[in-house]
């Protein structure tokens, strides 16, 4: 099955060439728009759409998807048309949230080690940012870790199996929530442009033995099940973390997410703070730009 998703013929531009004529984001911006109106086109009715998107999928199966998903509704992951999951969902968050508490000990931790830095705590949404001086990506785990060595050069970084760094990103997706953000990543030179393009070609590179690129399952295969999941767009897919899975009742960051799906498909997960992570986590969160920050979250 998902080798014919991989040979389907729906791939979006992978567009080269002359880019950087105006904007430096005019690519990205072209890759966003056809990226809103491929989910857009493929949810607005999924029985109808079966033979163009859904060939591998039931008509019983169909008949579950929510129609007319709009842009923002895809923040919601495999809930945005999965019908039977969303209304679960719901129950759920009407029920308990569980990452109460770890958004008020990432607010302990903010105020102790991380106000000078961040003086603003609702600015998640602008990461991850293309660094000027550096000219590299620093994705928001990097820039709460320059913080904390700046402060004490001696202080081991955090991960994203540290409860503090799970906490203060809990603590900043609230914050910016409750401001109303919405993702605004930026691309303001030819060099954070290259950036963005390396993310895009990981995202869109077949690897492993299975020959399966993220695009595979999260663009293409969006809509159809994997060891009995549904798959998640690629659209909003940055918009809700750190999500907390009920499946492990712990908070998950995006790149512990990224992680563990790329392990579970045989490969070898590029490490948090390495340039290409940094990257990808660039692109996805560009085709989120625009998405009202959802954070901390609930997920299976
Ligand atoms: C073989 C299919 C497959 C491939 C390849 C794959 N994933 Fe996934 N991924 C899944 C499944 C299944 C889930 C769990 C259901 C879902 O999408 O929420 C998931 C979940 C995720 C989530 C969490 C979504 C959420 O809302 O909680 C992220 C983020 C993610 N994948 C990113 C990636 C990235 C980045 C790559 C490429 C480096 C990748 N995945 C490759 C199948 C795949």
């Amino acid at each position: 099955m998902l080798l014919k998703i991989a040979k389907s013929s729906v791939v979006l531009a992978l567009a080269a060439g002359s880019m950087y004529a105006n904007a430096f984001n005019e690519q990205a911006e072209k890759d966003r728009e056809a990226l809103i109106k491929y989910f857009e086109s493929k949810f607005e009715d999924a029985e109808k759409n079966k033979d163009k998107f859904f060939a591998n999928s039931t008509d019983e199966e169909l008949t579950k998807f929510t129609k007319g998903v709009k842009h923002n509704d895809f923040a919601l992951g495999t809930y945005a048309y999965n019908s039977p999951a969303k209304e679960l969902y719901d129950t759920n968050k009407e029920a308990f949230l569980p990452y109460e508490d770890n958004i008020a000990k990432g607010e302990e931790f903010y105020n102790k080690s991380l106000k000078g830095c961040f003086p603003d705590p609702t600015v998640s949404n602008e990461y991850p940012k293309f660094d000027e001086g550096k000219k590299s990506v620093v994705s928001l785990a990097e820039a709460i870790n320059a913080c904390i060595t700046a402060a004490d050069p001696k202080a081991k970084k955090l991960g994203s199996g540290d409860k503090d760094m799970q906490n203060v990103q809990a603590f900043f997706a609230a914050k910016a929530m409750e401001a109303g953000k919405v993702v605004d990543v930026k691309i303001t030179s030819k060099e954070a442009a290259e950036a963005y393009e390396r993310g895009k070609k990981y995202y869109y590179s077949q690897r492993g033995y299975l020959k399966l690129s993220c695009a595979t399952c999260h663009v293409q295969g969006t809509g159809q099940r994997v060891r009995n999941e549904y798959m998640s767009p690629l659209l909003g897919a940055t918009t809700h973390f750190p999500a907390y899975r009920n499946s492990s009742n712990a908070l998950f960051t995006l790149e512990k997410r990224m992680s563990g799906c790329i392990n579970d498909e045989g490969q070898k997960a590029p490490k948090e703070d390495s340039k290409d992570m940094q990257e990808l986590l660039y692109f996805m969160g560009y085709m989120s730009n625009g998405m009202k920050i959802d954070g901390p979250d609930l997920r299976k």
